[in-house]
């Protein structure tokens, strides 16, 4: 039984006819970028949400691109935020030509850990980006106060969290700006690249508006340097049909997870800790192991997929060594010497969970 990380083909055969037909009314309207599928998804998730405004976007790189450049964040200005999450989150900042300072994550839900992130605030600070990684949403109400303290951004960055939770309120909804990726493989996937950001803020929405269409409020007029960066029609119809199911997908994620959880501790494993303050929506299932390479070779030998997310913390990355040479953050670098991801999807069956536990019960 072969057992891949995700399985979006499975996902596509159980919505196929929708699907099928939302493409076909995008190619029978001829409207492509900036249309109406585009604007009613933008609804739909401003409703989802809980938030005044989403704008869709190329990509979740993207969306936290533009969002902290709407924000007016630049040069000499520092952010900071978790090495211990995907490159993207870091890009972004140096895209801005801010500075990334990264601070040390919670052993236990590998989030930023708050009190090291009101540590390293400076008068250079502006913003703090906290990842809510593999689907758990960051410490919010702490992180919040924190932000208003101290006059702060508070740039919530969703790629792993879509749908998930804190307090009830959605991810997306607690920060001055949250950023979303639709990349295949997440939660909310489309069939290609997306994002978006959501926002409560009119200003912010209008200056993203602006930025993501080559910084054009009237056609042809252009006030300020922009991009190409839109959620096209066809992508935005796909996400339409998927954001019906998102919240059944993510409690069957829960499901599984929850299977796995249960089997592992009676195998001396750490299985992922939900720290009980949100609804964590496993993006990834991601326990800590000591003898990762066996389980993971014993998988494979299986023909079942398993992944390191991440292996190397961004401080360490060849990209920041130098402007981060002598940071020490020993939880983020321990964390990534053990963690193992296994498969989880809403379509993995009962069945393929207890294989998956047989095997890393036999390789111990
Ligand atoms: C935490 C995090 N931030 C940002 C991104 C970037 O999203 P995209 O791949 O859509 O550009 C990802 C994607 O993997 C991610 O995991």
């Amino acid at each position: 039984m072969n057992i891949p990380m995700v399985d979006l083909g499975a996902q596509y055969q159980e919505l196929k006819e929708d699907i099928d037909q939302a493409i076909s009314g995008v190619l029978d309207s001829s409207y492509f970028v900036l249309g109406p599928q585009g604007k009613a998804f933008e609804e739909e998730m401003a409703a989802y949400l809980g938030v005044k405004h989403t704008v869709g976007v190329a990509s979740g790189t993207d969306a936290l691109h533009l969002a902290l450049r709407a924000a007016g964040l630049t040069a000499g200005d520092e952010i900071i935020t978790t090495p211990f999450t995907f490159i993207a989150t870091a890009e972004a900042i140096a895209y801005v030509g801010a500075t990334p300072v990264f601070v040390d994550i919670d052993p236990k839900t590998f989030n930023i850990d708050i009190q090291l992130a009101e540590k390293a605030i400076t008068e250079k600070t502006k913003a703090i980006i906290p990842v809510h990684l593999f689907g758990q949403p960051a410490d919010l109400t702490p992180l919040k106060a924190i932000c208003d303290a101290n006059d702060l951004l508070l740039v919530e960055d969703c790629a792993q969290s879509c749908g998930a939770n804190y307090a009830g309120k959605m991810t997306g909804a607690w920060g001055d700006l949250g950023c979303f990726s639709f990349f295949p493989s997440k939660n909310l996937g489309c069939f290609g690249d997306g994002g978006l950001i959501s926002t409560d803020d009119d200003a912010l929405a209008e200056e993203i508006r602006v930025l993501r269409n080559h910084g054009s409020r009237e056609r042809y007029h252009h006030s300020i340097i922009g991009m190409n960066s839109r959620l096209d029609d066809l992508q935005a119809a796909i996400l339409r049909v998927k954001l019906k199911h998102l919240d059944r997908f993510n409690q069957q994620r829960r499901v599984n997870a929850h299977r796995y959880s249960s089997k592992l501790a009676e195998l001396g494993i750490t299985a992922p800790y939900e720290d009980g303050k949100g609804v964590h929506v496993y993006h990834q299932y991601t326990m800590l192991v000591d003898n990762r390479e066996v389980i993971h070779q014993a998988l494979a030998d299986s023909g079942i997929a398993s992944a390191v997310y991440y292996p190397i913390p961004l401080h360490q990355q060849a990209v920041f060594k130098e402007s981060c040479s002598g940071l020490s953050l020993p939880v983020s670098e321990q964390t990534a010497q053990r963690v193992l991801s296994l498969p989880i999807y809403p379509e993995l069956t009962d069945g393929q969970v207890d294989r998956v536990l047989e095997v890393i019960s036999k390789a111990l």
